[in-house]
This record gives C-alpha cells, sequence and structure tokens, in this order.
C-alpha cells in the first residue's frame, strides 16, 4: 500500500490523521478547502451584500449555483444545464411525482422494497393523488432480482424510481434493463444515484435514463443540502411539475404573475437554492474528478473485497454482495451485539455507522488503506467476543 498514488490524497482530508474514517457511503471525510469555500461565501455576503446574488463579471451566488450543478452533471456525463441544485431527494422525488398525471390508467409506480425511505415514504403519499404503487420485493435483503422489476413494468406503468446501489447492502443495480423496459412501453425512470455517484463510474447520457437524483455528502464528500436533479435533455420543456416557485421563472426576478418555466433543468428550482451549502460541496467534486473515477473504483473493489474476505473468516455474517461487480462501495457485516460495538467503534475513533437490518456498514475511500480495513475488523473481533 506504500506505493499506492491515492495516498497522497490523505493530506487534503484533516480527519484522517486523528480518525480512522471508514463511513464514506454515509458523509464522506471533509476536504480541508471547505474552510476557503465557506469563506468565501461570508467574504461576499460581509462585503457586498444583497450584490453577491449576481456580480457583473458573471460571478456571485446564483451563478455560483449553476456552475456548481453543471460541475456535478459533469461527473455523470450530463450536458450543461441539464442538472439543477436543490435540497434534498425527498423534495426532489416529489417533484418529480408531481409532473405527472395518476389519474388515467397510466397510474402505476413501480419500485422495489430497498429503497431509501425519502422516496419510499413520498411515493406512499402519491397514493392520495391517485398513484397504485407495485413493489417488487428483495428476496435475500441484498438485492433485488432486475427480471422481477422488468417484468413489473407494463403499459400501466407511469415511473419507476430505483436506486443504483442500495442504502442497506451496496448491491449495485443493473439498472440498463429497467430503463430499456421502461421505456418500450412509454414509462419513466428516476434514478437515484446518491450510493454510487463518485465511488461507481456511470454516464447517465449511455444509461439514456430519463431523471437521476442524488446528493453531494456521501462518496463525493461534500456538505449536506447539495442535492440535485438530472432531466435528459429531451425532456426538459415538456417538465411542467405542479411543485413549483420563483427561481423556476425563465426571467425570476421580473416577478411576473405569469409563470414561463426557465429553459434548462433549473425550472425544477422551486424557491431560494442552496447557496451557503454549495461552497461545502464544490471541493469535494473537484477532488473526485482529478482522482478519476476508473482508479476509485479499481481501489474501492480492492478494499471491500479484502473486508468481505476478513469479515467471513471471522465468522461474521456480510449483508453485501460477493460479486465485487455488483457490489457498491460500502460492506455491510453483522453479528450479533454489532449495535452496541458500533458504538465502541466509534468511541476508539473508528468512524463508521449502524442500519438495522444492514449491520455496521464499513466504507472505504480512494485515501484509505488496507491496514485501516484490518484494524477495523480486529477491533470488531474483540469486541464481539466481549
Ligand atoms: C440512496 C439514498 N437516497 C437518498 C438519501 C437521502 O435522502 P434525502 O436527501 O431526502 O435526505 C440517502 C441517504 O441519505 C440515500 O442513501
Amino acid at each position: 500500500m506504500a506505493d499506492d498514488p491515492l495516498l497522497k490524497w490523505r493530506e487534503e482530508f484533516p480527519i484522517l490523521s486523528r480518525k480512522t474514517y471508514l463511513i464514506n457511503n454515509s458523509l464522506g471525510a471533509m476536504p480541508r478547502t471547505v474552510y476557503d469555500g465557506l469563506k468565501h461565501f461570508a467574504d461576499m455576503w460581509n462585503e457586498d451584500g444583497v450584490v453577491a446574488w449576481h456580480y457583473e463579471d458573471g460571478s456571485g451566488w446564483l451563478d455560483d449555483c449553476e456552475k456548481t450543478a453543471d460541475l456535478i452533471g459533469s461527473v455523470m456525463g450530463a450536458p450543461k444545464g441539464s442538472v439543477m441544485l436543490h435540497l434534498n431527494v425527498a423534495t426532489l422525488t416529489a417533484q418529480v411525482l408531481s409532473s405527472i398525471d395518476f389519474t388515467g390508467p397510466r397510474n402505476r409506480i413501480v419500485y422495489d422494497d430497498m429503497q431509501f425511505t425519502s422516496p419510499h415514504y413520498v411515493c406512499q403519499e402519491w397514493a392520495r393523488y391517485g398513484a397504485q404503487l407495485h413493489v417488487v420485493k428483495s428476496e435475500d435483503r441484498i438485492g433485488v432480482d432486475v427480471q422481477k422489476l422488468v417484468d413489473a413494468i407494463d403499459e400501466r406503468t407511469a415511473i419507476v424510481p430505483i436506486s443504483h446501489v442500495y442504502f442497506r447492502s451496496a448491491y449495485l443495480q443493473d439498472v440498463k434493463p429497467i430503463i430499456e423496459k421502461a421505456h418500450k412501453v412509454g414509462a419513466k425512470v428516476l434514478l437515484d444515484v446518491y450510493q454510487s455517484i463518485g465511488t461507481v463510474p456511470f454516464d447517465v447520457t449511455e444509461l439514456n435514463v430519463d431523471f437521476a437524483v442524488g446528493g453531494s455528502v456521501k462518496w463525493v464528500c461534500g456538505g449536506p443540502n447539495v442535492c440535485y436533479l438530472y432531466i435528459r435533455p429531451d425532456l426538459i420543456a415538456g417538465y411542467k411539475p405542479a411543485l413549483t416557485g420563483w427561481i423556476s421563472h425563465a426571467r425570476p426576478f421580473k416577478f411576473e404573475m405569469e409563470f414561463t418555466p426557465h429553459k434548462t433543468a433549473w425550472r425544477a428550482a422551486t424557491g431560494t437554492p442552496p447557496v451557503v451549502a454549495l461552497y461545502s460541496a464544490r471541493p469535494g467534486y473537484e477532488i473526485i474528478k482529478q482522482v478519476g473515477l476508473p482508479a476509485i473504483r479499481e481501489k474501492s473493489k480492492r478494499l471491500t473485497s479484502h473486508l468481505m474476505e476478513r469479515a467471513l473468516e471471522a465468522g461474521f455474517k456480510v449483508n453485501s454482495p460477493r460479486d465485487p461487480e455488483r457490489r457498491g462501495g460500502t460492506v455491510c457485516i453483522d453479528f450479533e451485539n454489532a449495535e452496541p460495538v458500533h458504538e465502541e467503534l466509534i468511541r476508539r475513533g473508528f468512524v463508521i455507522d449502524y442500519r438495522p437490518g444492514g449491520g455496521i456498514r464499513v466504507s472505504p475511500h480512494f485515501f484509505n488503506t488496507l491496514e485501516e480495513c484490518d484494524a477495523i475488523i480486529s477491533q470488531m473481533k474483540e469486541l464481539h467476543r466481549r
């Protein structure tokens, strides 16, 4: 590992010198330059006040919103103007559903029971607007049979909200056949990429997905509330959500009473965008781009395979896919007293988390070492025995 070129990035993440930080699928380690980003925001506010929204030279808070959305888009193959920023995935899911008419015969939402809770709760509530839920069940609580999802999609399906990588198990879903089937029958797909962006390479243009949603706090090492929606460029003009607001307008500062939607994905904006937060997210995306996703994925597979082998040798249950090609960046390790052990691990400086049904989630990133992976397994072995 000593000759691992990715380890030079460790100095960009100060927490790594104090903690064994292995929870990058929940909240990525903070890049040190986040302090500069947030100071830059405060300096603009302090020095220029309201003028900071937009400077004549094309910089300023609103301009930085667009630039940050395009930066995020560049990590997932989205063209400029097809990604916008919002506060969280829950609101964006509701917004996409609010663009669909569920009163006719095409009123089904097809998804699976491994989704993150935010989109699941929103979909459930949409029954009040006529949506019928068809939920495909996972048999092993790790993955969901892609064929079952494909078969469940038919002419009654309006939308298929699916996770690219499942938060509970790190199962990497094979989304292409789902998207193809949905398009064959006239349905749309909303892909939640929160657990894949920054660790699994993918390209929304190549996938031909209709919508993609996600956020910045995980593998892209950003702060909270920098979520985003990608709208496939040919769908933007027809995207008319009921959930809207003044920043969705083509000319927000004209305050016209007649609503004219913005011509880019920013028509999804609703109200004031996440200005402060974006300065906490940009450094992470810039680093991920510099490190490069192929190198990140290769190292992730190496570290997660190692963790998995060691965990199995120790007799622990592993609730993540054995096949590295079907696995995101996390290994979920479970045993009888895993929940209290996770609390003790945190007290000992090993930062991980615990999810009921999944176990202790261990998520090494490109800056972690094999030694750190070995160290957490030895700690688990010691604490498990107590
Ligand atoms: C797959 C996935 N989607 C969404 C979220 C977050 O949703 P929200 O932005 O509504 O908090 C998470 C985790 O925080 C997640 O793992």
